[in-house]
């Protein structure tokens, strides 16, 4: 039996290559191997996002994105948290096994309420009781679909432990083993890509690259990645460069070696080095960025898509329902 691989996409636009890195490609990888269910978690979206336009936009975006990067709805459940109506249900369950405690030793909450005393405002200042649910709702996106693995950043590896928490709780209380324990499986680790500042790309730092940045913007874009003020002639250090950390995250082995020869040597300006990036770069998005144009032109398809994985995912989602339905007594 294959394990059910789950994961939730946050619509937040069209991703950077720090997203592609690190979590996109190896959630697809692992795709491969399991039976893998993706989807976009626009209801999370709307407790920081209350403009209409933006939260359509985001979706069919992240939608375009993962497809053209390769996520194959023939091969892989993708559908849209909003049209699997059975979470909300499942959220109302979990709520009644859920210590509020448990709550409040969320991380994101917890730095939610140091950042208002900081600032001197009340703790609980702009905390909406969707922000503080939120690891809940996480964990009926999960339970819901008898998920074995969830591909996350570390950030989110407290969330899925709070969906075990919960999960036990309901086991334990019906003596029953209805929800699955889910682990998580950390996608960010072992590859945080460096911005170009050098520090960790990240949209709060502004340091991006944007995955489908046409042609002529990455190469003006990688030309602005900050190295330090050595010569051509100079040996360079491969491992403490900005530029060759991005560079293997694209390149073959052969291409990572034979570039690391050429920064051993010296004789190579800074110049060469982002010329190399940005053809190794450019190889690999090309064909992706193409994808994404037409993908993101042609929204009805995108919709047809999302509806068609969500109509299979409810059914998958109502049976689960039924049987804990009928383990609470509420049949
Ligand atoms: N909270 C996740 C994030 O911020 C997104 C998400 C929502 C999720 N529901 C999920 C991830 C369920 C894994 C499983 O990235």
């Amino acid at each position: 039996m294959k394990k059910i691989a789950l994961t939730g996409i946050k619509p937040t636009g069209i991703p950077h290559i720090g997203n592609y890195i690190g979590a996109i490609q190896p959630a697809l990888k692992l795709a491969e191997s399991c039976e893998a269910r993706y989807f976009i978690a626009d209801y999370h979206a709307l407790n920081s996002c209350k403009d209409p336009q933006e939260i359509r936009k985001m979706t069919l975006e992240i939608a375009a994105a993962w497809l053209a990067c390769g996520l194959d709805p023939s091969q892989t459940l993708v559908y849209k948290q909003s049209q699997v109506p059975q979470t909300f249900e499942l959220l109302t369950i979990l709520l009644a096994f859920t210590p509020k405690g448990l709550m409040n030793r969320a991380h994101a909450y917890k730095a939610m309420l140091q950042n208002n005393s900081e600032a001197g405002r009340d703790p609980d200042d702009g905390v909406n009781m969707g922000l503080y649910t939120y690891p809940v709702l996480m964990a009926a996106d999960i339970l819901l679909f008898d998920t074995d693995l969830v591909p996350v950043g570390n950030d989110q590896f407290q969330h899925v432990e709070m969906a075990v928490d919960i999960a036990q709780s309901f086991n334990y209380v019906y003596g029953t083993e209805a929800f699955r324990l889910p682990q998580p499986l950390a996608t960010q680790f072992s590859k945080t890509l460096l911005g170009l500042d050098g520090r960790k790309m990240s949209k709060s730092y502004g340091n991006t690259i944007p995955l489908f940045a046409p042609e002529k913007e990455l190469r003006k874009l990688i030309m602005k990645i900050v190295t330090n003020s050595q010569t051509i002639d100079e040996p360079k250090d491969p491992d403490s460069c900005n530029v060759f950390s991005i560079y293997q995250s694209f390149a073959s082995p052969q291409q990572v070696s034979a570039l690391r020869q050429r920064y051993l040597e010296g004789g190579m300006g800074w110049g060469h080095a982002k010329q190399e990036l940005f053809e190794v770069m450019n190889t690999q998005i090309a064909p992706l960025r193409e994808k994404y144009f037409e993908l993101i032109s042609r929204p009805n398809d995108i919709n047809e898509i999302l509806e068609e994985g969500s109509r299979k995912a409810r059914i998958i989602a109502q049976n689960k329902i039924n049987q804990l339905r009928q383990l609470v007594g509420i049949d």
